[in-house]
């Protein structure tokens, strides 16, 4: 990665931090991942070429510039959902900041209404929005993954009680491999060894 690229990310997770401890109202921090979990979930689709990624919870942008960045070399494209309308221009912003704009589609809405919407097909899926609804949103995303997609997800140590359900939703695909990388908040890892069906 370019130096100019990681010294905006590092400004962006400074930013989202000092954001994050000043603000009280949850719609207006911006919840942005953990470092070394952007690094390791961004390291993890650009070595394996991924080109075709969706990820759920956009916030400003800066995990999407991870993303972005992730599939830039193999030629790829991001999409990405989050519901808040007044972090779209910041979203939106970050990634012209970062010059990786063409690469992703934004969409503002409601997760699991836009993904009823979307074709795919996806060969990853990061999920880092409400963890109530992943396991509908799962459950659609499934026949739009391609085989060896890669499945994650955020706070699968975090907030044990809220991803259970998820997890178990994702643990009962019978083509999944599936582990938990204790990296950050948790992340949820699986691999989808066979097409679904
Ligand atoms: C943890 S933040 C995402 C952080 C971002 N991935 C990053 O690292 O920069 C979660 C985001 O999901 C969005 N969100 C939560 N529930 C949602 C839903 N049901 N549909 C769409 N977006 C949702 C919130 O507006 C919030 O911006």
């Amino acid at each position: 990665m370019q130096k100019a690229l990681r010294d905006l990310l590092v400004e962006l997770q400074t930013w989202g931090r000092e954001n994050d401890e000043r603000e009280q109202d949850r719609p207006k921090k911006m919840l942005n991942l953990e470092p070394d979990t952007a690094h390791f979930i961004s390291m993890l689709m650009r070595s394996s070429q991924r080109k075709a990624v969706l990820e759920i919870g956009t916030s400003n942008g800066y995990s999407t510039i991870w993303l972005a960045w992730a599939v830039s070399a193999a030629g790829g494209r991001v999409t990405s959902l989050d519901r808040n309308r007044d972090k779209h221009p910041l979203a939106d912003a970050n990634l012209r900041r970062a010059g990786l704009r063409d690469l992703v589609d934004l969409r503002v809405g409601d997760a699991t209404e836009l993904v009823g919407t979307l074709t795919g097909p996806f060969d990853a899926v990061f999920f880092d929005a409400d963890r109530i609804s992943a396991p509908a949103q799962l459950k659609l995303l499934l026949p739009k993954l391609l085989p060896g997609a890669l499945i994650l997800a955020d706070n699968a140590l975090s907030h044990p009680e809220e991803i259970a359900p998820y997890l178990a939703a994702i643990q009962a695909v019978p083509e999944v491999e599936h582990m938990i990388v204790p990296i950050g908040k948790g992340v949820s890892l699986a691999y989808l060894d066979n097409p679904v069906g």
